[in-house]
């Protein structure tokens, strides 16, 4: 069974049509990337498969669990991160990790696990104490990570996961979501870096003005365009 799959779907915003019929499917343990320029719709297309915006028209499923029919049960098989993604600025990572845990894990040493676990996965260690507000971006994009991914989500959407980091921290986040993939976790995943998502996913999707142009692993889109990387892929079939 496919951890997701989207068909046809179409988002319009007034007059604007945001995606243009679409459709990809992301298999179990895979970390599948929607990578291309700003605007091109690829959060308007994460926030629908993560049932924070409802789609014009298209059919999505989430392990074989229909976005519309099952959306509360199709929700608790997922975890999505904003691409703006704040976290309370006040709160230590600690803190705040319980808070989410608090909310999201109805069993209590249930949340206790998933703190402790989120805490290792955030690779913060110590500065966990200190307060959100003293983090760099890169840790705190870090945190928020976590929090996603801490209470096991088979399916995991991550809009724009390591937009503004610096290269350590980006390596970081790509080998943490690499990981939790072989565990068996689904990847969801935005870019608008095409040579980063490269090392990210198994496959690629490259989105532009609300169409996918093409969609295959980086090896098969470099091979099949004759290009050394995916920005000279796109370069080729955006003209
Ligand atoms: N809430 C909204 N209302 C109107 N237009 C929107 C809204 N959100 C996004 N758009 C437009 O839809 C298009 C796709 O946006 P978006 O999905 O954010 O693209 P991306 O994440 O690839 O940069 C853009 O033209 C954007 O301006
Ligand atoms: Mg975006």
């Amino acid at each position: 069974m496919k951890a997701l799959r989207v068909v046809d779907l179409v988002k319009r915003y007034g007059d604007l049509e945001a995606v243009k019929g679409i459709g990809f499917e992301v298999s179990e343990g895979e970390v599948f990337a929607l990578v291309g320029p700003n605007g091109a719709g690829k959060s308007t297309t994460l926030k629908i498969c993560a049932t924070i915006l409802e789609a014009s028209s298209g059919t999505l499923e989430v392990f074989g669990l229909d976005l519309r029919r099952d959306a509360a049960k199709a929700r608790s098989l997922l975890s999505y991160l904003p691409e703006e993604a704040g976290a309370y600025r006040h709160l230590t990572g600690l803190q705040y990790l319980r808070f989410m845990a608090g909310i999201f894990v109805d069993d209590g040493d249930r949340a206790k696990a998933c703190v402790e676990e989120a805490a290792r996965l955030s690779g913060l260690g110590p500065r966990l104490e200190d307060r959100i507000k003293t983090y760099s971006k890169g840790m705190t994009r870090k945190l928020l990570l976590a929090r996603t991914v801490m209470a096991r989500p088979r399916l995991a959407i991550l809009d724009e996961p390591t937009s503004g980091l610096d290269v350590l921290n980006a390596v970081e986040v790509r080998g943490l979501v690499r990981a939790l993939a072989a565990g068996g976790m689904s990847f969801l995943v935005s870019s608008h870096n095409m040579l980063e998502v490269e090392f990210l996913s198994d496959r690629v999707a490259i989105l532009a003005g609300g169409r996918i142009l093409d969609c295959d692993t980086a090896a098969g889109l470099k091979r099949r365009h004759s290009a050394a990387n995916l920005e000279e892929v796109f370069v080729r079939i955006a003209r």
